[in-house]
């Protein structure tokens, strides 16, 4: 493909994919956080209306819960949408947090070294950084079968190196990228993309059963 195909290609492609992730957001907060606020009115009504103080207390307990887990989920979807976490903590510690949570909620042995970034990266590279890290380890638990995962982020002379490793089943990234580009998996591609923009380096290099281990390298802006 010319570089204007790859351009249209990418761009009804990141269309498409707007649309998935906006009919996940819709469907995550129908099924969840809409359940959620049933049981909890029921459980507010069962309240109401009870005499019996040990159904009071489990309905209460039960509401409690319920609250912890919506909030927590509340918390995932926004940062989702938009890491604020980025705004309040910094690149480091979002990276820190949202590798860390990943990897316990699925149960693979997890290393993150992030180092804070001290300046050089514009809003827009700090961004694009966390939407790596998402990418990449969200690619690590849906597709590598890995027990362990490691992610470096740290600032070098000229720029920001960003390493995301896993010891998974590997793949081939050339077939990998071209099925990225046309299919909507924009995962791979995305990356590279968002990389380009910043007149990054990308690596990506796998082996069979052995891992995959993706490299990146953002430059800092001076002007930053
Ligand atoms: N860490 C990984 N381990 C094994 N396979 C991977 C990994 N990352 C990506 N892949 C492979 O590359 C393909 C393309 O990835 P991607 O572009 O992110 O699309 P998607 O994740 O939507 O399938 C995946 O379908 C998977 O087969
Ligand atoms: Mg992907």
């Amino acid at each position: 493909m010319v570089a204007h195909e790859r351009l249209q290609a990418l761009s009804k492609q990141s269309m498409r994919l707007q649309e998935q992730e906006r009919r996940q957001l819709a469907r995550d907060l129908h099924d969840e956080i809409g359940q959620a606020f049933t049981t909890l009115k029921v459980n507010l009504q069962t309240i109401q209306r009870t005499t019996d103080p040990k159904r009071k207390t489990t309905s209460l307990n039960d509401s409690f819960m319920i609250i912890d887990q919506t909030v927590a989920r509340v918390r995932d979807m926004a940062l989702d949408l938009r890491p604020s976490m980025l705004d309040d903590f910094g690149l480091a510690s979002a990276v820190r947090w949202y590798v860390g949570k990943q990897g316990e909620r699925a149960g693979i042995r997890t290393k993150v070294d992030s180092v804070a970034i001290p300046h050089g990266l514009s809003p827009d590279a700090l961004v694009a950084c966390f939407r790596i890290v998402q990418e990449g380890v969200t690619n690590i638990l849906r597709h590598a079968k890995a027990s362990r995962m490691a992610v470096t982020l740290r600032p070098l002379k000229k720029g920001v190196k960003l390493v995301i490793e896993d010891d998974g089943i590997g793949f081939s990234p050339n077939e990998a990228m071209q099925v990225s580009g046309e299919r909507s998996h924009l995962g791979l591609i995305g990356i590279q993309e968002r990389i380009r923009a910043f007149n990054g380096q990308l690596q990506i290099s796998s082996e069979k059963r052995k891992g995959t281990k993706l490299s990146a390298m953002i430059p800092f802006d001076e002007a930053v």
